[in-house]
């Protein structure tokens, strides 16, 4: 067979684990040929590709970001996007695709399988972890440990200057990173989309534990993080070609709304694309690998339409579309738990 593969949406620590252990086990066990489609679905759109080999693909497990390229190319916002997809597939001979992406990527994915016919298997990454279907997406680990390590470092200038920190990490529509940062790093508030938050009782549990002897505290606020409405002003930057909303910008105004309300000295860190770069953690490279050979396995076998997701410890391929039906956001028994540690 020849297979393609694609890698869209926001890159991950663990997309070329994800690339080699598809095109090794493809190559070497099940004797395919692969062509990598550029930046998402623009490479099948606008049919530009590359060959993948073995050797092509050789020493990029620990590496970060993805050697195809990414982007956000919608293909249902172009005039006759599928149709000119399909008909590039068929020109360049290939059976089916493995398509690695998120929410997006995936919505895509399924989509063009459901009303068009694509043969196409899914793998999901992404840093916010929440993504249907599935337990955990690689890149999340990795961008946990980068954000903890924030924390745990600012934890020692906040002390030295009796100061409240504020940490914004990414998070769109899911509070995961900064729940789980937040608790492995102590956190004294944590803020995640899910639960709408008031500045008054932020402040008010800041102002409890200083209260109680402290002198500092650390606020880890997701960037999708949303104050309840009429409790402060929000501000919105554009959206993408799926109408994502840009975010960012919640931590500054906090560190505005804190100080001014509080009278502690307050700054904002904004981790931004730091979680997404660099090297994925063991396991995160270990996680892409069984989810990229269960993908190579399932598209041998032309079960289209399915997507590797890890159910417990197993990797079990699950219907493609079931990942995007709905997200995977923080239940309310974790942030409840989370909650113990505030103030
Ligand atoms: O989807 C993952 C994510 O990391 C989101 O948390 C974030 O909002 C988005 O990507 C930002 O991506 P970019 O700046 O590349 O558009």
């Amino acid at each position: 067979m020849r297979i393609g593969v694609l890698t869209g949406g926001g890159d991950c620590p663990g997309l070329n684990a994800a690339i080699r252990a598809i095109v090794r086990k493809g190559i070497d066990k099940h004797g395919h040929a692969f062509v990598g489609f550029r930046d998402g679905w623009r490479g099948p759109l606008e049919n530009e590709h590359i060959e993948l080999t073995i050797e092509s693909t050789r020493g990029i497990l620990p590496r970060g970001g993805t050697i195809l390229g990414t982007s956000r190319t919608n293909p249902f916002k172009r005039d006759g996007g599928p149709e000119q997809l399909k008909q590039n597939l068929a020109g360049l001979g290939v059976d089916g695709l493995i398509a690695i992406g998120g929410e997006d990527t995936l919505g895509a994915a399924a989509r063009l399988h459901a009303e068009h016919g694509v043969p196409v298997v899914g793998v999901p990454k992404t840093i916010d972890n929440d993504l249907g279907a599935t337990d955990q997406t690689f890149g999340f680990d990795t961008a946990l440990h980068v954000a903890t390590e924030a924390i745990d470092r600012l934890h020692t200038t906040a002390e030295s200057h009796n100061r409240v920190m504020l940490l914004e990490v990414m998070g769109r529509h899911a509070g995961w990173i900064a729940l789980h940062s937040g608790l492995a790093g102590g956190a004294d508030v944590i803020l995640i989309p899910e639960r709408p938050f008031d500045v008054d009782e932020v402040c008010r549990l800041i102002s409890r534990r200083h209260s109680r002897g402290r002198s500092f505290s650390i606020v880890v606020v997701a960037e999708g993080a949303v104050p309840r409405e009429g409790t402060m002003e929000t501000v919105t930057a554009g959206t993408d070609e799926f109408g994502h909303e840009r975010l960012g910008g919640i931590g500054q105004r906090l560190e505005r709304e804190i100080e001014r309300r509080t009278g502690y000295e307050t700054r904002a860190t904004v981790l931004g694309h730091t979680q997404r770069g660099g090297t994925p953690t063991a396991f995160d490279r270990v996680l892409a690998t069984r989810v990229g050979i269960a993908a190579i396995d399932a598209a041998s076998e032309r079960r289209w339409g399915t997507m590797a997701a890890l159910r417990g410890n197993a990797v079990e391929m699950v219907p493609l579309k079931d990942a995007v039906v709905q997200l995977r956001t923080v239940p309310d028994a974790d942030f409840d738990a989370a909650e113990t540690f505030f103030g």
